[in-house]
């Protein structure tokens, strides 16, 4: 599955803001590089404060992305390519533009409008202070303070991201009979699922106590405020929209896709939200997050078998999306300036990936072997994190910017013919070099070597769904046999060690001279030699 910015994959319009138009011109381009389906980022009615992940109308489209008859023209031609289509759903929060939120401001304390959020008095003598002391995942309060109809201080609501994305109250029944409403809506409109943001969330404790570590969110960036996320009741939403899945597959006899973006503190836990009657997919983001380093890769990896796809459901894996620095920064290069470890590396972990067993999900620009653009100037820089934590993270701009497709120079194809647009992100010079012209032309791109790893995955029964069996390797080095007879290594370190199979390659990540393996490079060989041994010294034999 490919990841779809729509704001920065192609902008038709000349306006330096990708559209839906623009995915659909690029529908072609996808196809060839042999994506099942596409993720479309949020492209609803927004004030954009977080880049569409503040939704303020869920059935329409941003006029700046196009309509909804633009809209039906993507799914059409995806459609047509055999390409599956997912929205990006968005039910933990809404804008603060969403007329249920406009009327909820307007609305008294108590009202029936109020309690489709989190409102709540505050404390201390004259409620000023809030009601809790959680802190929002961007940094700051989760509590912010409105101003009643009548001109009084008023009460609090809660938003565990930015002020301008207040929290739903899901044990509300009105709301998850809108989302009811919302997922038909697209499902009618042919779509064939949903990636669901922040799938481990929708439900608080039902008291909002206090946390004992109220500011760890914004600090590791992650959910872990065990009060506010990763509550039972949210697997009975899930177990209700897999329902509805279902419902329209019986109709029409096509699967429908639920993956969630799922952050718990375990697999074990993760492994929950996808059970047999929840979500098909979640994002399993240890991989992502673990450095480039065989022990931890081959920790990551064992628990993701055992927990995840030893109770009977798929992994899913992702080593780049639009809120993480890409791969090839992550791995040690920094645009061109870079020694080339980075892209080494990257390239490996992309063959690495694609040889796991369960679903892969690519981000745009990945293919491209795009590094971070790190050099944005502070008045570009438009994510929220950045301005909630007084201009000290530099986060999630840098993977954002847009793609570029063609030519020597800013925007590089990305504005259709426009040549004096500026993309809403400026592009970096060195963005030349990876441009899809180029890299299509070129057989030794990163475009080739996904374009290969993805026909492979597609020809050879031994890859997708299945098990992993570990072989025994050096230190720094690790080999696995999938199914009959494939073979994945990948040499972690700088020096090269022997191959497992003697022969060449069936696909590699660099160049692999005869019976060698070199360092940051990995490789993929059919084998017919059984001999290899079984290293279970993990325990680990799926
Ligand atoms: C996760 C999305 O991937 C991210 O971009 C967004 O800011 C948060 N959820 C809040 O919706």
């Amino acid at each position: 599955m490919y990841q779809v910015y729509v704001r920065s994959f192609l902008d038709s319009t000349g306006d330096g803001i990708g559209d839906l138009a623009g995915v659909r011109a690029g529908l072609p381009y996808l196809k060839k590089l042999g994506v099942d389906g596409i993720w479309l980022s949020p492209f609803y009615p927004s004030p954009q404060h977080d880049h569409g992940y503040d939704v303020a109308d869920y059935c329409d489209v941003d006029p700046v992305f196009g309509d909804l008859a633009e809209f039906d023209r993507l799914v059409t031609g995806a459609r047509r390519l055999g390409i599956k289509v997912l929205l990006d759903i968005v039910p933990n929060h809404c804008s603060s533009e969403h007329p249920w939120f406009c009327e909820a401001l307007a609305a008294a304390p108590g009202s029936a409008a109020r309690a489709r959020f989190h409102f709540a008095e505050g404390r201390g003598p004259h409620g000023e202070e809030p009601p809790n002391n959680w802190h929002a995942m961007f940094g700051g309060p989760a509590w912010t303070r409105v101003t009643e109809p009548d001109g009084s201080p008023g009460q609090w609501y809660l938003h565990m991201f930015t002020p301008e994305q207040p929290d739903l109250n899901w044990r509300n029944p009105e709301v998850g009979a809108h989302f009811d409403h919302v997922l038909r809506f697209w499902l009618d409109r042919g779509v064939d699922g949903f990636r669901i943001d922040v799938a481990a969330g929708l439900f608080k404790h039902p008291e909002l106590p206090d946390s004992p570590d109220p500011e760890a969110d914004a600090r590791t960036r992650d959910s872990v405020n065990p009060l506010a996320w990763n509550q039972p009741e949210v697997h009975d939403v899930w177990r209700h929209w897999r329902s509805v899945c279902e419902e329209y597959t019986a109709r029409d006899g096509q699967e429908r896709l639920l993956v969630g973006e799922v952050s718990v503190p375990t697999a074990r836990e993760h492994a929950l939200y996808v059970r047999p009657d929840e979500l098909h997919q979640a994002f399993f983001f240890d991989l992502l997050g673990a450095p480039w380093d065989a022990d931890q890769f081959r920790k990551v990896i064992s628990e993701a078998m055992q927990d995840i796809a030893g109770t009977g459901s798929t992994v899913t894996w992702v080593l780049n999306n639009h809120d993480q620095v890409r791969t090839v920064t992550r791995y040690g290069d920094h645009g061109t300036e870079g020694s080339g470890l980075g892209t080494a590396r990257a390239r490996a972990a992309a063959l690495l990936m694609l040889a796991l067993p369960g679903a892969a999900y690519l981000y745009q620009g990945e293919e491209l072997g795009l590094a971070e653009v790190l050099d944005l100037p502070d008045e570009v820089l438009t994510d929220p994190i950045f301005r909630r934590t007084g201009s000290r993270a530099r986060i999630r701009d840098g993977c954002r910017v847009p793609l570029p497709w063609s030519g020597h120079a800013s925007p590089f194809g990305f504005s259709a013919d426009a040549v004096d647009v500026k993309p809403w992100l400026p592009q970096p010079d060195w963005f030349a070099e990876h441009a899809t012209d180029r890299a299509l032309a070129d057989t030794s791109s990163f475009w080739h070597l996904y374009r290969d790893g993805l026909q492979l995955r597609h020809s050879l029964p031994q890859l997708g769904e299945g098990t992993l069996r570990w072989l025994e390797s050096a230190p720094g080095v690790l080999s696995f046999a999938r199914g009959d007879g494939l073979v994945c290594a990948v040499n972690f370190g700088t020096a090269p060690v022997p191959a497992p199979v003697s022969g060449a390659p069936l696909l590699a990540s660099g160049s692999c001279p005869a019976g060698l393996l070199p360092g940051s490079t990995a490789a993929w060989w059919i084998s017919d030699d059984t001999s290899h041994n079984t290293d279970d010294s993990m325990g680990l034999s799926r």
